[in-house]
């Protein structure tokens, strides 16, 4: 049977992405040892194989060693490492570079609330190097790797697009995340502005699927490895925040499209909008279609649980239809991402 990844990278690269425009060109990534990073390096050194893409990739890590298990089987010469920790350091790149994806980031909850400083410090300074070499490299276009997050609590009627954004309380630690990436949008509104940089803001639904990381413990991971080991899913919270979610690969095939579509300055947001269920009913939904009524949905709030640094409790139904206007269609629902991720855990 074929690797689930190698399915969903074959259909990524028969999707309607201007491919020409992207043939011969260098792409910078950070956060290429993270979830979206990796499988974006992954997927440009199988589009080298597959479609003749021959693209050049410079992933930004701060492990070597950790970068190269994770690339372990997909490692070619197009591959070279850029070592930086964009908190602390300066980032050196020598020599031309077309395409700038910025997905480093802090994604952790717990390290939101343990080291907002560092959250903050993160995504504004290491945002602002990445813009700062654009310019001067002069790339063709910058995607910053945004989140639904930014819009807090938005309004509750009708679906949440891109202009609506809400109210964010910067009273409470755990805003360093979403305030954080506010302001990174804003840093991005001005270099295209002020510097002409081509910056395209991305801003994610939840993202899972095939390619998570062994290391990945977000929720959609622990509800995966509920059902794989027959066990009890245990929610922290009463679970009737909304989420929103979107594929891996659908995100990626986004992201691709957006290098060449999207419209400088401008924000998009990523989600399956039928991928749209509060969290108690998605564990639900995994109890009982992905692990055939076999376990079930408890809630058990933890005491300490400020400490956990979960998201407030959101209503909000993300609008993609600025994305779909550019032709995008997101092709995995929710029960088939669960599905397709656990194939890939196995
Ligand atoms: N996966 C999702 O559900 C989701 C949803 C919305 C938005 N996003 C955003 O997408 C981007 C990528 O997220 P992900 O899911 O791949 O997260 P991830 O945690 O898997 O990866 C984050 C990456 O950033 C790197 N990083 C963190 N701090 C760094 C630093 N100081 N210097 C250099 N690198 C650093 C990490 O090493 C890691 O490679 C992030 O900006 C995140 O906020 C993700």
């Amino acid at each position: 049977m074929k690797d689930v990844l190698a399915e969903d990278f074959e259909q990524i690269s028969k999707r309607n992405i201007p491919w020409n425009e992207l043939k011969n060109k260098t792409f910078l990534i950070t956060g290429a040892t993270g979830l979206i990073g990796s499988l974006l390096t992954k997927f440009l050194l199988y589009a080298n194989q597959a479609i003749g893409l021959n693209a050049t990739v410079r992933a930004v890590v701060r492990n070597v060693e950790k970068a190269d298990k994770i690339f372990a089987e997909s490692k070619t010469e197009a591959l070279s490492y850029v070592v930086a920790d964009l908190e602390k350091e300066k980032i050196c790149c020598e020599g031309d570079c077309d395409y700038i994806v910025h997905a480093a980031a802090v994604t952790a909850s717990k390290l939101m609330v343990s080291d907002p400083v560092g959250t903050i410090r993160t995504a504004i300074d290491g945002t602002e190097k990445m813009l700062q070499l654009a310019v001067e490299k002069k790339v063709k276009a910058f995607i910053y790797i945004s989140s639904m997050e930014i819009y807090g609590q938005p309004k509750t009627d009708g679906k949440t697009a891109e202009k609506d954004l809400g109210y964010v309380d910067i009273e409470t630690v755990r805003s360093c995340y979403p305030e954080g990436k506010r302001m990174c949008e804003c840093l991005c509104t001005a270099y295209a502005a002020q510097y002409g940089v081509n910056v395209i803001s991305a801003r994610l639904a939840q993202t899972f699927g095939a390619g998570i990381l062994p290391t990945e413990n977000r929720v959609f991971a622990q509800f995966a490895r509920s059902a794989m080991n027959g066990e009890n899913i245990v929610l922290h919270t009463t679970g009737e925040s909304e989420g929103n979610y979107v594929y891996t690969a659908d995100a990626i095939a986004a992201i691709l499209m957006l290098l060449v579509k999207g419209a400088a300055g401008e924000a998009y947001n990523i989600a399956n909008e039928d991928s749209h269920i509060t969290i108690r009913n998605m564990a639900e939904l995994v109890a009982d279609e992905i692990a055939g009524g076999k376990i079930q949905a408890v809630i058990d709030i933890p005491e300490d649980s400020a400490s956990l640094g979960y998201a407030p409790p959101v209503k909000m139904w993300l609008d993609a239809s600025k994305m779909r206007a550019l032709g995008w269609q997101p092709q995995v629902g929710l029960v088939d991402a669960y599905k397709r991720m656990i194939r890939w855990m196995e």
